[in-house]
């Protein structure tokens, strides 16, 4: 008889870390047998569906559908439905594992765990030790109650354990984000993207912004778009706009403005592939984005992170990544640096070497296979 393990995926950044880990549980070690959940946290088909097929993810076992709401409604409606899966699925679950830090990740913990349901969370450990980020409490509560803590990057070693995570807990298996990035990138690199969009290799820098610090209040989002406005005089700017960003740009009258600028390349939320291919031909990104500060990394493409912290501080030490903070006429200073080639250069990651999920899948077998 198989363990059944509910693999939990919610929004876009889920969906590029679960597809490893299904792919390597397809193999049946130790009679692992996956029953993938998607919350519908996110649902537009560009930031959910295109995902599926481009990543090879077999369609959901269970749909709870929950959609958008305040993080409350949205929390509580994914723990509900989870809660209900898992009080009526047969057969029952040995196990339940969830990824990164968005809603569904804490809601499925916490449902699961009150069900005595153990919980493996992938990407434990980051910490941006900034609480007004939803995520970081999401991170923080679901390594509280998570019985394997799977680590991507030794600062999550390093945070767990200061916080007094039992050693057996923890285990440093590597980044599973970077497993689909090695799968994937000649995929990415065959789409095509940079010349339908009217681009040149390296002639654009790539723009990605969501987080409601930066999105969601006039003033900085108006000093953000004022700042990409300077660099389009040196780069074309392109920019895949986000659902949540969309409609602040609209609310706050920037949408024309940006649209008009024609230095300026507005897409729709894009692919894996077709963002992928656009990260790995760009001259830099500029980002809100934790798995991009990880992929331009991988990529060696210099990346600007557009806020005052990071939960990945490999991406500064080791990577490519620099933290901007407040100041966004930093931008400029380090886009010279970038566009002299005086720029630092990444390093290879232990562990980033697309092996993690089946590291994960082999502590799953041993933990909790038959
Ligand atoms: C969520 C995650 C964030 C992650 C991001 C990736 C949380 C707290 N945040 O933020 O960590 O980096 O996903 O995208 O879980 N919307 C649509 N279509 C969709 C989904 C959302 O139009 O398919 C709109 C809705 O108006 C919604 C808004 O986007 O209210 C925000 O969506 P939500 O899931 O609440 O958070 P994100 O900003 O996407």
């Amino acid at each position: 008889m198989s363990a059944v393990i509910d693999v939990v995926a919610g929004a876009r950044p889920n969906f590029v870390k679960v597809a490893p880990l299904l792919k390597a549980m397809a193999r049946g070690t130790g009679g692992l047998r996956a029953r993938l959940v998607h919350t519908g946290q996110h649902y537009d088909p560009e930031m959910s569906e295109v995902f599926f097929r481009q990543l090879g993810i077999p369609r959901p076992d269970v749909e709870l559908g929950v959609g958008s709401g305040t993080h409350g409604e949205q929390t509580a409606r994914v723990l509900l439905g989870f809660e209900r899966h898992l009080a009526t699925a047969a057969p029952s679950s040995s196990g339940v594992v969830v990824v990164g830090d968005v809603n569904s990740t804490l809601a499925c913990a916490l449902g699961a765990v009150k069900l005595g349901v153990p919980v493996a969370h992938v990407e434990a450990g980051l910490r941006s030790f900034d609480r007004t980020m939803p995520e970081e409490i999401n991170r923080v509560l679901t390594d509280s109650v998570a019985e394997l803590l799977f680590v991507s990057e030794p600062s999550g070693e390093f945070n767990l354990r200061r916080e007094g995570a039992p050693e057996e807990r923890i285990r440093f298996v590597g980044n599973v984000m970077i497993d689909s990035l090695r799968q994937h990138l000649s995929a990415a690199r065959a789409t095509d993207i940079v010349r339908e969009l009217g681009l040149e290799a390296r002639g654009y820098a790539l723009v990605t912004l969501h987080r409601p610090s930066n999105v969601d209040e006039e003033p900085r989002l108006t000093a953000t778009i004022e700042m990409l406005e300077r660099v389009a005089r040196a780069l074309r700017v392109v920019f895949p706009v986000h659902p949540r960003t969309r409609q602040s740009l609209q609310r706050f009258g920037l949408l024309g403005r940006a649209q008009d600028n024609p230095a300026f390349r507005l897409t729709e939320p894009l692919g894996y592939w077709e963002s992928l291919g656009l990260l790995d031909s760009a001259r830099l990104v500029l980002t809100d984005s934790g798995g991009i500060q990880e992929e331009a990394t991988a990529l060696n493409i210099p990346c600007l992170t557009l806020r005052t912290t990071t939960e990945r501080p490999i991406t500064v030490t080791d990577g490519s990544n620099t933290v901007i903070g407040h100041e966004l006429s930093r931008v400029e200073e380090i886009m010279g640096e970038i566009l002299a080639g005086r720029y630092k250069k990444a390093r290879a990651i232990d562990g980033w070497d697309g092996k993690a999920a089946e590291r994960i899948v082999g502590v799953l077998a041993d933990v909790w296979g038959r």
